[in-house]
Order: structure tokens, then sequence, then C-alpha cells
């Protein structure tokens, strides 16, 4: 996610530009740039680094103009640095352009566009963008936006500025948020309400394929045909710090409904569902070892450590090769028997985790291939690391990790379905297959945000419990690990994650009336054994609270309480029942007036060993 920002108005530019980004640094914050005119000319300025860098620029210098664009960014293509921040220029200098989104085909675009004998600055798919605008300009800038967009496939949204056109800014969205602020003789584009607050509260929400034009004059919204849009002006009654969590109260919460998106935004442009192809950037380094690797070793912490114990089973059965895991704190204390058939794979939401930084290295003192999984472009395990793959969760702010486990887990199944492909044991047949049930995820996962109300009111009942147990079978064993890391961490309930079979093995002692025991239930191969160890719960006065296939009533029937996830395949289906678990930590911890985003003795990255 990355945070845009455009004004026209009567006010100095340059103070609104900063004041609204800095509203939307939540967004992502790695770089950030602004671009005005002052009389007539064309001013940029970006910097590496947080607003306060950009703004240490700026400090002194005159800075007139009343019409501007402004970006801070959350790198995706292109690691964090001036060249790759944003506004981005054409050729001529006098376009200039910011984005925030994903262009899926920036590749074919940019050579077709260099091959015309355009100049690229920057590795961004952004930069693709801003350079069609100058091909098909011809003295009319939205119509160039218009010809520009109709050749860019993927998510966007844009805000654009012609030194031949003064008056005017142009924006467009296509799944990217982009709205329009309407004030007294000024008017805003941006990602997000934050940073319109100050000026106004009317706003009108662009919708996909809809380009706004913003002058002095007003707002013209049209389709991407060209075709007039009358959307209502909207009055937003949120208070500025409400406003930046989405309307949520915390960014934990914000960040669990946002997982739809960040499932999706981690999928495009990384497949073919007609060739049955998956294409990694970033994987360069490895491609060709890949085939002749003969094991996997996953490293990683806490609720990324999770997601590796989910990729084993992704990896074995799609990618049909030997796993481990290991946390990454114990990786380095094992005589490790590692070569260059041992492809280490690290996974990282923050990627400046000591422990799994240490372990990364101690794998490439073994001549080891490392690729690790990121939510950070640029961080210190992605630098080290042979190969990156990149989640695009955008920032994750909320301490307890969500909609970055998501995004892991979707990163993940991508990665075996590109393992089983490169390894010659999966046909493009299957992987159309394997694809297609990913490609609904998005939608299930919204689907399975309507839990949230059944889940809060369980919250009521059981918050008071001083421990929980958490149950589960094959590929969802880890995320019954995943539901008592949640809840310990945010609420500070003791509670413990199992395998379900080993209950018989010691835990089920624990058992009583007192004991709430979640149990992960989907109808896969191991649904029979869960009944069965629901019963030997039940039988000992424990309370049941399952999660199941929508449409189970046989469960339903033996359980004390059931929320539901949408029926997928069962390599997917942790992505979803990961998600009523997450709401159930997050509204148990509410009601016990725990500090839901920055829990006690927790740090977000943790670089200490
Ligand atoms: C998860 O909710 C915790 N915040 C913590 O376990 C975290 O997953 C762990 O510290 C690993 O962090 P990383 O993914 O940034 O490496």
């Amino acid at each position: 996610m990355c945070g845009i920002i455009g004004y026209v108005g009567p006010k100095k530019v340059v103070p609104v530009l900063l004041d609204g980004l800095k509203r939307l640094e939540y967004r992502g914050y790695d770089s950030a740039g602004v671009a005005f005119l002052q009389q007539g000319e064309l001013q940029i300025y970006r910097s590496v680094g947080k607003i306060k860098e950009l703004e240490n620029i700026l400090w002194g210098k005159t800075l007139g103009g009343d019409i501007g664009i402004g970006h801070t960014r959350w790198a995706t293509h292109g690691r964090p640095s001036e060249e790759n921040a944003h506004p981005h220029v054409d050729c001529t200098g006098d376009i200039v352009l910011v984005h925030n989104g994903i262009i899926e085909n920036y590749v074919p675009l940019k050579e077709k566009l260099v091959a015309e004998g355009h100049r690229f600055t920057s590795d961004t798919d952004t930069e693709v963008i801003v350079h069609l605008i100058e091909k098909y300009l011809e003295g009319d800038l939205e119509e160039a936006m218009r010809r520009a967009l109709s050749e860019v496939s993927g998510a966007y949204a844009v805000a654009a500025m012609w030194k031949g056109d003064p008056d005017r800014i142009v924006g467009a969205r296509c799944s990217s948020p982009l709205v329009v602020g309407l004030g007294e003789g000024e008017f805003l584009v941006a990602s997000d309400i934050p940073a319109l607050l100050a000026y106004t509260r009317n706003v009108l929400f662009l919708e996909d394929h809809e380009i706004a034009v913003v002058s002095r004059e007003g707002v013209m919204v049209t389709t991407l045909e060209g075709d007039p849009v009358h959307r209502a002006v909207e009055r937003i009654a949120w208070s500025p710090i409400l406003v930046e969590k989405g309307g949520h109260k915390h960014f934990m919460l914000k960040e669990i409904y946002e997982q739809p998106r960040a499932i999706r935004d981690t999928m495009l442009g990384r497949y073919s569902l007609e060739a049955g192809e998956i294409y990694l950037d970033g994987m360069e380094a490895v491609e060709e070892v890949l085939p002749h690797v003969q094991r996997v070793v996953l490293v990683a912490c806490g609720t990324s450590w999770h997601a590796a114990l989910v990729a084993k089973f992704l990896l074995e059965e799609i990618g049909r090769i030997p796993v481990e895991v290991d946390y990454s704190s114990e990786f380095r204390y094992r005589d490790l028997i590692l070569g260059p058939d041992t492809l280490v794979l690290a996974i990282s939401q923050s990627g400046e985790t000591l422990d799994t930084l240490v372990a990364l290295r101690e794998a490439k003192g073994r001549d080891c291939r490392v690729v690790s999984i990121v939510n950070v472009v640029g961080s210190s395990i992605a630098r080290e690391s042979d190969g990156i793959f990149y989640t695009h969760a955008g920032p994750e702010i909320g301490v307890a990790s969500t909609k970055a486990f998501t995004a892991q887990l979707t990163a993940l199944y991508l990665f075996a379905l590109y393992l089983g492909r490169s390894r010659g044991c999966l046909d493009a047949s299957r992987t159309q297959e394997l694809l297609a049930a990913l490609l609904h995820l998005p939608q299930l996962a919204e689907e399975t945000m309507h839990s949230g109300e059944a889940v809060e009111r369980l919250s009521r009942l059981y918050y008071q419990h001083a421990d929980f147990l958490f149950l589960g079978r094959g590929i969802n064993y880890p995320i019954a690990l995943e539901g008592a890391l949640k809840l310990k961490e945010i609420s500070y309930i003791h509670a413990e994650g199992y395998p379900a079979g080993e209950m018989k093995h010691g835990p089920i002692a624990l058992i009583d009336a007192k004991m709430p025991v979640v149990f992960l239930a989907p109808q896969d191969r191991t649904y029979a054994k869960i009944l069965a160890n629901i019963q030997e719960v039940k039988a000992r006065e424990g309370i049941v609270i399952a999660v199941g296939t929508e449409g189970d009533t046989e469960l339903a029937s033996r359980v004390d309480h059931c929320v539901t996830i949408p029926a997928t395949s069962p390599l997917l289906t942790p992505i979803l029942s990961v998600i009523p678990l997450q709401l159930l930590a997050y509204h148990i911890a509410v009601r016990k007036g725990c500090d839901v985003d920055q829990p006690r003795n927790l740090a977000k990255s943790v670089t200490v060993e």
C-alpha cells in the first residue's frame, strides 16, 4: 500500500501535501515525494525514509504554488531509494505522476516503451504509466490518461499533472482506493480520508475504471470510456484518529478486515491461469538450482513459524519435496546437515527478526540457497537472501500479525506451485486447478469476515476464562497454534495449541467445565477423527467451540458453538480458518480492556536474540 494526495486551491500547496502525507504514513513510509507547479515550472522533491526526511529537504526553500501531488511509498517493485520514490516523470519532465497499486503487465509495457525510445530512471512498475501518458499526450491530459490506462492491467490509484495544463490534476482508480475531497474553493484527491479531513468532510469515492479531473472550479468524474458519472457527495462524521484506522477501533481489526485485499495483492501479476504458469520476479538467482534441490528447510519465528508449518504441507503435497521446519532461534544450535542440495526458506513479516537473519546466515555459510518470504521491501532478510518473494500485505501496524500471515500463506501456496512446476512434478492443467482454487480465496475470505458478529458474542461468554485449548489436525494443526498465540499475545490469557491426536497423551487431563476448547474442524480427511476428539472433550464436560465448514449440521449438533467458513480446497482452508480465531482473540482482548495494538512486553519486530 502507498499513500497518494493531490491539492488545488488557494492555499500554499506544499504544506497541504506534507500534512496529508503524514496522515497517510500508516499506508507506507519507506520513501516520499511531492511535485508542484511554481511559476509555471514543475518542482519535484523526493527522499528516502519517512515524511520527516522530505520535510527536512524542503525546509527553508521558497515553495510557492497552489497545485500539486504527493506520495508516501510502501515498496513493491524496486527497493526504497530516491530514484524509485514517487512522483515519477516522463522523458520531457513535463508530466508527473504518483501511484498506489501494482501494475501486473509493466514488464511488457516497459519493454515496448523502451523500444520506442522512452528513457526510464527507476525500477518501479509505476513509471510505465507516466511514459504511456507522454506517448498519448496531444494537448489533453485527461484523454492521454484515458488511453494510457486502457493499456494497463492490475491495481492502481493515480494522480497526474502536466506543465502544459497548470490548473488540473487528473486522478483515476482501479482496485486501489481514491477519494475526492470537495472543500470551499479547494479540491483534493487522496488514497484515504485522513488526508482530507483538515480541509473538508465532503467526499466522493471513485469507483473502478473512473477518472476524476480536479481543478479550482470543481471536480468532473467520468468512466474510462468517457461517459459522465454523477456520484453522490458523502459527509464524513468520523474523528481523524478513527479515520486512520479505517473506522475501526484498532489497527489490528482494520488489518484483519484488509486480508481479502492483502491476499489478492500478493497474487497480482504472479500467475497465468490460462497458461497454468507462475511468474515470480526476484527468483533469478535461484531458478536454475530449484529443479535440483533435494529438500527444503523452513526457518521462522512466531506467527511466521506457523506459516512455515502450513508450508510443509503445501510444499510436500504440491512440490513433492521433503520439508523440515525449524524455529529460527533453534536452527543455529543444531549440528546442521546442510549443503547446496538444500533450499532454506526464511519467512518474516518485518524482514528484521534477528533470529531468522542469523539462521539465514548460518544456511548461507553452508552453501545453501536462501529464499525469503518478506513483507518489507529492502529489509535485512530480503537483502541477504538469494531469492525474494514479497508479500503485498502493506504495512502491518498491529503487533499481532494477521494480514501478513494470510499473505504469507498465499505466497507459500504460489511458491509451492512454482517449485512444483520447476521440478517438473506439476503439470499445467493441475496448476490451473490449484490456481483456480486460489483465485476464489479473496472472495471467500470476505465472506468469512461475516463470522465477526458470532465471534464477538462468543467473546462475551468466555473472556473471563483463564485457560483455552486450541486443537487441529493435519494442515490445520498450525492454525490451532496460531489461534492460541493470537489469544495469548493480546489478551494475556493462557492458551495452548495442540495436535488434536495428542490429547489422549496427556493434555486431556486438563479438560473440565471451565476449559473452552477450540477445534479446527473443516470437512477434510481428518474430520472423522476430529469428531471423535470432540466427543472425548464433551464427555469430560469441556466447552467446545468449533470452526467448521458452512452447512455442516452434524458438527453443529455435537458442539456448544460452531463458527463456519466457506468450503475451499483443504490446502487453502488455513487461510480461512485462522480468521475467526483472529477475531476471537481480538474481541476477547477488547473486552478485557487490553492494549490490542501494542500488547505488553511485545515489539512488532524482534531485532534482538
Ligand atoms: C505474531 O503475532 C507476533 N507478533 C510474533 O510472533 C511475530 O510473528 C514474530 O516475532 C516473527 O516476526 P517476523 O514475521 O517479522 O519475523
